[in-house]
């Protein structure tokens, strides 16, 4: 039986998820809180995953999480929103995901209080709002559970997510051959162009192109509030190491070049979470509790 929560490998990404942000409310509560909830994640239809506060407050450690880091550079800000809980709700009905959403919040009270929803969804069949298809270079079957998956106790595996608001009108105002030069991929046929500029996405991010090589797993979803849309980029690691290097060459951190998506879009939350293992179809917060 798999000892990790199945829902971050699923494909496609489901057509419809929600993802709850908790805040932290009471440290006395929180053992309780989180004994309920083991009994309703199953890792699958529900992934969750827990902030360095949550951690902090059960008086554990884990070396390798930190709270998500506010970085600036180049003109560009990237936001540190860092909550305490964050779970993913993976269906295809949204009726069925807000009943949910209740008796998660229900469960967590009074511990922790839900303080941010987003409702995101499968656009085509796995596409960024631009058209641009998305999660084409993640690696798969061994390579994925390699990418993802900690080896070391207590074992689980290490999440990034950002809510990015994009400017769709303006994106696709520009020719097309600069749409796929900020990407540094045809929209017509998502091949690489060889000839993209050093600010192309895929050039910014190439996996291999890292010292040690920075592979994820990314699982991002579109998604829409109000007048806003955008993506939840959702990357999992087993160190979010890995993530942090792309997003610092991203902003140009490592050589002064921006990436092309900045002229679109804008980061506006991030957050770092530890996702625990999975034992019988049940999360295993031996390492927390
Ligand atoms: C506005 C937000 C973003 C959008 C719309 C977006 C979209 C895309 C698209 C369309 C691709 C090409 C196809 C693919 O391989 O998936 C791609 C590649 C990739 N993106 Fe993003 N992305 C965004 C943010 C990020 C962030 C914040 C990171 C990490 C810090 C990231 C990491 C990657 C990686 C690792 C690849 C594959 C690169 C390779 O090895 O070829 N992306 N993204």
């Amino acid at each position: 039986m798999s000892k990790y929560q199945t829902g971050i490998l699923a494909e496609p990404v489901p057509p419809v998820a929600r993802h709850l942000f908790f805040t932290l409310e009471s440290i006395e509560h929180l053992p309780a809180a989180l004994q309920r909830l083991t009994a309703l994640v199953d890792g699958d239809a529900t992934v969750v995953g827990f902030g360095i506060s949550v951690l902090q407050a059960l008086e554990t450690q884990l070396l390798k999480l930190r709270a998500f880091p506010a970085l600036s550079a180049n003109g560009l800000d990237i936001p540190s929103t860092q909550h305490a809980v964050w779970c993913w709700l993976r269906g295809d009905d949204r009726g069925e995901l807000l009943h949910r959403t209740n008796t998660l919040i229900k469960a967590l009270a009074p511990a922790l209080s839900l303080v941010q929803t987003t409702e995101a969804f499968r656009y085509k069949d796995g596409h960024d709002l631009t058209g641009y298809e998305d999660g084409t270079e993640n690696p798969v079957e061994q390579a994925a559970i390699d990418a993802v998956f900690d080896t070391q106790a207590p074992g689980g595996t290490y999440a990034a997510i950002q809510h990015w608001v994009h400017d769709l009108s303006g994106f696709k105002s520009l020719p097309q051959q600069e749409q796929d030069h900020i990407f540094g991929r045809r929209l017509s046929d998502n091949e690489e162009l060889d000839d993209a500029p050093e600010s192309a996405h895929v050039k910014r991010t190439a996996q291999e192109d890292f010292t040690p090589e920075a592979f994820v797993v990314r699982r991002s979803m579109p998604y829409i509030d109000g007048e806003d849309a955008g993506l939840v980029f959702l990357a999992f690691g087993h160190t979010l190491d890995s993530y942090e290097m792309q997003l610092r060459r991203m902003i140009g951190l490592d050589d002064g070049i921006t990436d092309g998506l900045f002229r679109f879009s804008r980061p506006v939350t991030g957050g770092y979470y530890w996702c625990p293992p999975v034992e019988n179809a049940q999360l295993d917060l031996s390492a927390l509790l």
